[in-house]
């Protein structure tokens, strides 16, 4: 079978991240073309590819007949237009959390008829061995049924000008997914509340706690902090009837010395989360080779998250108040 030709939009974090993946890590792709409104950012990262082209325009990139499929890496407001145009052009696409800012930008994707079969969404924890483990243990009933999630989601520092409602869009959001996937129930209604501030926020409230209620009756707590300070630190644990299921710390590597015992933390979260990029990644290439459907989250996945994130928004400019999850009809 001939090798999956993919072009990367976006040279960032991400976008370098997964030009690297793919390349070094994924059998049976290869990175083709990456594009970046900043050309010499593309031209360097694709230059730890043998043949890879670069460019400054994403939609010559989704023209490009040396493309057969599109990771969309670029900055969140650009993924509905990118996707919609790989969609137009029948590209399977794989795009980074999240599908879209608004649920209206998301409805307009799933309006183009084919998005429902190309459209795959990057939300990796479904990918990552311990949250993997997670939802198979609660599939099984190992620790009764779920009554309390509590997940964490810290961060070193926040972004330049990184807002209150970038907190929830752009963090929160993996939870917005991974919650009702473990539990296999919708997100119905939300609450959301802040602490006080730190010196390190400036330009958001920071921690944020977000209090959800799945369809099953479970409530589950999301706290982001995201200028934590001290690494970059995920957690999750589940509360049932009978006992509680838990990750555990993912550090490789303990030491003890002068009479302490210590694990580190990534600074940041690709670290943590390489294997569930690499595996997510490889599932995806895979299905595209094959033209079967992905067993990625889908761009509907992403709409119901963002949905999620709205109510969320919502509550945070309503003092808290709980407010219901309204997922919009794609008609
Ligand atoms: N799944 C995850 O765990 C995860 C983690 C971090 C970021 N993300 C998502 O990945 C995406 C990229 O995040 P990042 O941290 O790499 O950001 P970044 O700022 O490091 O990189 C974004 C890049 O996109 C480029 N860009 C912006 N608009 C563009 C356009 N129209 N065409 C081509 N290039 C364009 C920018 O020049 C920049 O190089 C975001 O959507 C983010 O939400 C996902």
């Amino acid at each position: 079978m001939s090798a999956v030709r993919v072009g990367v939009v976006g040279a960032g974090n991400m976008g370098a991240d997964h030009v690297n993946t793919l390349h070094r890590w994924v059998s049976g792709a290869e990175v083709a073309h990456v594009a970046d409104l900043d050309a010499g950012r593309a031209a360097e990262v694709a230059a730890g590819v043998p043949g890879a082209r670069s460019g400054a325009d994403p939609y010559a990139l989704i023209a490009d007949p040396a493309v057969d499929a599109v990771v969309i890496a670029s900055h969140d407001s650009t993924h509905a237009d990118l996707a919609i145009a790989a969609v137009r052009a029948g590209k399977p696409v794989m795009c980074e959390k999240p599908l879209a800012p608004t649920t209206a930008e998301c409805v307009r994707v799933l309006r183009e008829d084919r998005a429902a079969d190309l459209v795959s969404l990057g939300f990796m924890r479904r990918f990552d061995p311990g949250y993997a483990d997670l939802r198979a243990a609660l599939a099984a009933g190992t620790a009764g049924v779920p009554l309390l999630v509590h997940c964490v989601s810290r961060g070193v520092t926040s972004a330049p000008g990184a807002t209150d409602e970038f907190s929830v869009t752009g963090s929160a959001i993996h939870e917005f997914d991974t919650v009702p996937w473990l539990l296999d129930s919708p997100v119905v209604e939300v609450s959301w509340h802040a602490a006080r501030p730190t010196p390190a926020a400036t330009t958001l409230r920071d921690p944020q706690l977000m209090l959800l209620r799945t369809a099953d009756g479970a409530l589950t707590t999301v706290e982001t902090f995201l200028n934590a300070g001290y690494g970059y630190d995920v957690r999750c644990e589940v509360v049932g009837e009978h006992g509680t299921l838990a990750l555990t710390d993912p550090a490789r590597l303990v030491s003890d010395t002068a009479r302490t015992r210590a694990t580190g933390y990534p600074a940041d979260w690709r670290p943590r989360f390489a294997d569930a990029y690499r595996l997510e990644l490889q599932a995806w290439t895979d299905a595209v080779a094959e033209g079967r459907p992905t067993p990625l989250a889908t761009a509907h996945d992403g709409l119901v998250a963002s949905a999620v994130a709205e109510a969320v928004i919502a509550s945070m400019h309503a003092d808290g108040r709980t407010t219901p999850v309204r997922v919009p009809e794609v008609g």
